[in-house]
């Protein structure tokens, strides 16, 4: 595996590859879902890149961008293990140089839910995404669809910019006890590590209870009292439907909440019964 930070590098290996490119974008401090996401792009490509860039645009001035883990020693020698051909970890400055001045904005599926509650979020997201695939110029790109609306705000702009990358979501990989897997449940304390428990429970049985045709407004509100009393406060619990676009289309539980100083997101579909 070559790990390449300068652009021209990347671009030299680029025109001198042959077959399809596969890239898994990630912000580093891996885990076994992202492995999950490099198993899926070896699959669909004959080479996989994965991106390891803390991408400063899409943290807020108060969240966790200077704390956020980085160690690109431990997730390079995961990233060997696996397969993948280059591990493209540019600079901030190599992404965004002196007199950078765009910006990728994806109206109405941005701006509620994580996009009311961190303003900019996904501006951030989809112009480094944007960046990510003019560099590498992947055939394929592969998310987690633990970030949901991400990977919808993602779809939309691949499509609306014509960008000829085909984005393929995977199915988030939990913990035994269903926590989905992120680089930010290593900030959990031991108590708050047991409470989150409650996250992936709460969407469950809110799962359950409307997929059987119970009240939607009731069962989002048991759901967020059990998070309120299991110590979170709920940034929001909510039913979005086929208006996120993102596949598989279909009813879909969202919910972010926050643990002690950790907020976490998940979401869970949900099938008529
Ligand atoms: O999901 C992430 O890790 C990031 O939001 C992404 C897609 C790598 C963009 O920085």
């Amino acid at each position: 595996m070559q790990t390449i930070r300068e652009l021209s590098d990347l671009r030299a290996w680029r025109a001198e590859t042959a077959g399809t490119v596969a890239l898994v974008p990630t912000m580093g401090a891996l885990h076994a879902g992202h492995m999950a996401l490099v198993a899926e792009a070896k699959g669909r490509a004959d080479h996989v890149v994965a991106s390891i860039f803390v991408n400063p645009t899409q943290f807020g001035p108060n969240e966790d961008l200077s704390r956020y883990p980085r160690r690109e020693a431990a997730d390079a020698a995961m990233l060997k293990d696996a397969g993948v051909a280059v591990l493209w970890a540019p600079e901030v400055a190599t992404m965004y140089p002196d007199g950078f001045a765009t910006k990728v904005q994806v109206a109405g599926l941005g701006e509620g839910l994580c996009g009311a509650s961190r303003p900019g979020h996904f501006d951030g997201v989809s112009t480094v995404v944007a960046k990510l695939f003019g560099q590498v110029r992947p055939d394929v790109a592969v998310f987690g669809e633990k970030d949901w609306q991400q990977l919808a705000v993602v779809r939309r702009m691949a499509a609306d910019l014509d960008l000829g990358v085909e984005v393929v979501g995977l199915p988030t990989q939990r913990d035994a006890d269903g926590l989905a897997l992120s680089s930010r449940n290593i900030y959990l304390t031991d108590e708050e590590r047991l409470a989150a428990r409650m996250l992936p429970r709460a969407l469950g049985e809110a799962s359950t209870a409307i997929g059987g045709g119970g009240d939607v407004a009731e069962a989002l509100a048991r759901g967020v009292a059990a998070l309120d009393k299991a110590g979170f406060t709920v940034d929001y619990f909510e039913l979005v439907d086929d208006a996120l676009e993102a596949n598989p289309a279909g009813t879909r539980l969202v919910a972010a909440a926050r643990i002690g100083a950790t907020r976490l997101i998940d979401n869970l579909a949900v099938e008529a019964r």
